[in-house]
C-alpha cells in the first residue's frame, strides 16, 4: 500500500541521515557504502532517529548489512519501533533493504513500517507482501 500520512515523516532529514550513516561504513571488499536510518517511537512515544551502516568481513560471508547494524542500534539505545525507514549509499542514492533485510526489519516494524523506495515511501506490506513474522509462531 501507498503511504498514507507520510508528510509527517521529514523523509529528506532521515535520507540525509541515512547518507551520513553510510559514510562511517566498512565496506573495503564491495566498497558500497550502505546505511540505514530510521525514525522510532519509543514505549512512551517519544521519537528519535537511529542508524545503520554496513560492516564487511575478510570472510566475505560474515558481512553485516546496513538494516542489521541498525537494529542492534535500536535495542542498544531504549527500543520501540521502526516507523520509517531510508538506506542510501554514500553517494546519495537510494538503496532498497536486501531481502534478508525486509525480514530483518519487518521484525521490528511489522506491516506499518514505512520504507523509503524509488516510487516513494510504501509499507511493509508493499516492500514484503505475505510477510512471515512474529504472528505466525505457536
Ligand atoms: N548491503 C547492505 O548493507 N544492505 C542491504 O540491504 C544490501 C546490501 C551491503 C552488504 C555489503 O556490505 C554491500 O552492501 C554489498 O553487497
Amino acid at each position: 500500500m501507498k503511504a498514507p500520512g507520510m508528510s509527517v515523516i521529514d523523509w529528506e532529514a532521515l535520507r540525509g541521515k541515512a547518507i551520513e550513516a553510510a559514510q562511517l561504513a566498512y565496506c573495503p571488499y564491495s566498497t558500497l557504502q550502505v546505511g540505514a536510518a530510521a525514525l522510532v517511537l519509543d514505549e512512551f512515544g517519544a521519537a528519535r532517529v537511529i542508524t545503520g551502516c554496513n560492516v564487511e568481513n575478510a570472510s566475505y560471508g560474515l558481512g553485516v548489512c546496513a538494516e542489521v547494524t541498525l537494529t542492534g542500534q535500536l535495542r542498544l539505545t531504549g527500543g520501540g519501533r521502526l516507523v520509517a525507514l531510508a538506506c542510501r549509499s554514500g553517494a546519495g542514492e537510494l538503496l532498497m533493504p536486501c531481502g534478508r533485510c525486509r525480514q530483518v526489519i519487518y521484525e521490528f516494524g511489522g506491516p506499518d513500517l514505512l520504507v523509503d523506495t524509488p516510487d516513494g515511501p510504501h509499507d511493509m506490506t508493499w516492500v514484503l507482501p505475505a510477510a512471515f513474522g512474529p504472528d505466525h509462531l505457536p
